[in-house]
C-alpha cells in the first residue's frame, strides 16, 4: 500500500518508516500541509495521512473520492479538522483514540507550574546572572480550586496530577463518568458554578459546536478575578480575543495556551525571521503572565510510537478487513467502534 502523508516534519519519519516497514505499508513524505492547493499530490495512493492542521474539508474530499482516494488516517485524537458529514460515503476517516493522555496533561501541568512560579521569567534572568527575586512571586497549588471541563482520557489524568498537588477538581462534562466523582476532592458541578469557583480552568473536551468558544466573554464575566486559563485540547474552545481584554482588564491572571484558534497558518513553523501577521497572537504573547507553546502537548518519544504504530496498523487493518475500530463516522455519531465498521 501506499499512503501520502502530508505536513511531515523531521520527528515523524523514523518511527513511521520503521512501522510501515513492518505492515507493508510505504508512505510518501510531503512537507506541505493537506489542503485544496495540494490534494493533488494524493493522485495515484491508497490513502493519505493527516495531522491537526491539514484541511479536510468538504472540495479536499470531492478531490479525494475522485481520484479513488478513499481512506483518511488521521495521526491524531480530534478531528475538527474534517468535515465529517462530507466525508460519509466518501472516505473513511481512521484516527488515533490515544496514544498517551500523560504527554498532553503532564505538559498541561509543567505550563501551569512555569506560569505561576515565574520560571519562564527566572530562566533567562539567571540565563543573564540576574538573581534578583523582584516580581517571581507565585502561588501555592495545594489547596486552590481548578475546574476540568472534559473529564476524558487526558482530563482523567490530568485531575489525578492535580489531586497530587492537594488541589480540589471542579469536573464538568457533557456526559459525566461515573466513577469519578468522589463528592470530596472531585465533584461534578455545573459550567457556572465553575466558573465562579475555580482558581484555575484547563480544557480537556473535544472541539464541537457546542464547546466553541467555551471560554468566551461571558464564561470570564463569570470566572474569578486572577483565573488562570490552561488550554491544551484547541485553540478555538478559547475566543483568543475575549482573553487578551480579560487580560488587559486583570480580570485574567494568567494564560497557557498550547493550542491557538488560528494556529494552523503559523504552528509548526519558524516565523522568527518574519512580520508576525496575526496581531491577537502577537500581543498575546508580548503579555509577562501568558505562556504559548506550538501544539506540542503530544511530543512525547512515547507519544509519537503510539501515533506511528496505531496509524498503521489502523492502515493495515482497514485494508485487510474493511474493518477498524478506530473508524469514525458521521452515521454513528462520530464515535469509536463504528457499528458495522463501514458504514457506507
Ligand atoms: P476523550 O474523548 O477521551 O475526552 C473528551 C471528553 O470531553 C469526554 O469525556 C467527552 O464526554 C467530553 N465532552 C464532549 N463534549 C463535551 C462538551 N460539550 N462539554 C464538555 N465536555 C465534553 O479525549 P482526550 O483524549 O481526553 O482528548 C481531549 C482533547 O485533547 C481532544 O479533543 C483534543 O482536542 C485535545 N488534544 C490535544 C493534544 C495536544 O497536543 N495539545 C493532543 C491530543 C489531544
Amino acid at each position: 500500500m501506499k499512503i501520502a502523508f502530508f505536513d511531515t516534519k523531521p520527528y515523524d519519519k523514523p518511527s513511521f518508516e520503521k512501522y510501515g516497514k513492518d505492515y507493508g505499508i510505504k508512505f510518501k513524505f510531503f512537507e506541505t500541509k493537506l489542503n485544496e492547493d495540494t490534494v493533488d499530490l494524493a493522485q495515484g495512493y491508497d490513502g493519505v495521512c493527516a495531522f491537526v492542521n491539514d484541511t479536510v474539508n468538504s472540495a479536499v474530499i470531492d478531490r479525494l473520492n475522485d481520484m479513488k482516494v478513499n481512506i483518511l488516517a488521521l495521526r491524531c485524537a480530534g478531528f475538527n479538522n474534517v468535515d465529517m458529514k462530507h466525508a460519509y460515503g466518501k472516505l473513511h476517516v481512521l484516527r488515533v483514540p490515544a496514544y498517551s493522555p500523560y504527554a498532553v496533561a503532564e505538559h498541561a501541568m509543567a505550563l501551569l507550574l512555569t506560569s505561576i512560579r515565574r520560571i519562564h521569567k527566572a530562566y533567562i534572568r539567571t540565563k543573564d546572572f540576574n538573581f534578583s527575586l523582584s516580581g517571581l512571586t507565585g502561588f501555592d497549588l495545594y489547596g486552590k480550586t481548578v475546574g476540568v471541563i472534559g473529564t476524558g482520557r487526558i482530563g482523567r489524568v490530568f485531575i489525578d496530577i492535580c489531586r497530587g498537588f492537594g488541589m480540589k477538581v471542579l469536573a464538568y462534562d457533557k456526559f459525566p463518568a461515573k466513577d469519578l466523582d468522589n463528592s470530596d476532592t472531585v465533584r461534578y458541578v455545573e459550567l457556572d458554578e465553575l466558573f465562579a469557583n475555580s482558581d484555575i480552568i484547563s480544557l480537556h473536551c473535544p472541539l464541537t459546536e457546542d464547546t466553541h468558544h467555551i471560554i468566551g466573554r461571558e464564561a470570564l464575566d463569570k470566572c474569578k478575578r486572577g483565573v488562570v486559563i490552561l488550554n491544551t485540547s484547541r485553540g478555538a474552545l478559547v475566543d483568543a480575543e475575549a482573553l487578551l481584554e480579560g487580560i488587559k482588564s486583570r480580570k485574567v491572571g494568567a494564560a497557557c495556551l498550547d493550542v491557538y484558534e488560528e494556529e494552523s497558518d503559523f504552528f509548526f513553523e519558524d516565523f522568527s525571521g518574519h512580520i508576525m501577521e496575526d496581531d491577537t497572537l502577537a500581543r498575546l504573547i508580548t503579555m509577562p503572565n501568558v505562556i504559548v507553546t506550538s501544539h506540542q502537548a503530544f511530543l512525547t518519544e512515547e507519544a509519537l510510537e503510539n501515533i506511528a504504530e496505531t496509524t498503521v496498523r489502523n492502515i493495515a487493518e482497514f485494508a485487510e478487513t474493511k474493518h477498524c475500530p478506530n473508524e469514525l463516522c458521521y452515521r454513528c455519531g462520530n464515535t469509536e467502534d463504528c457499528k458495522d465498521g463501514k458504514c457506507f
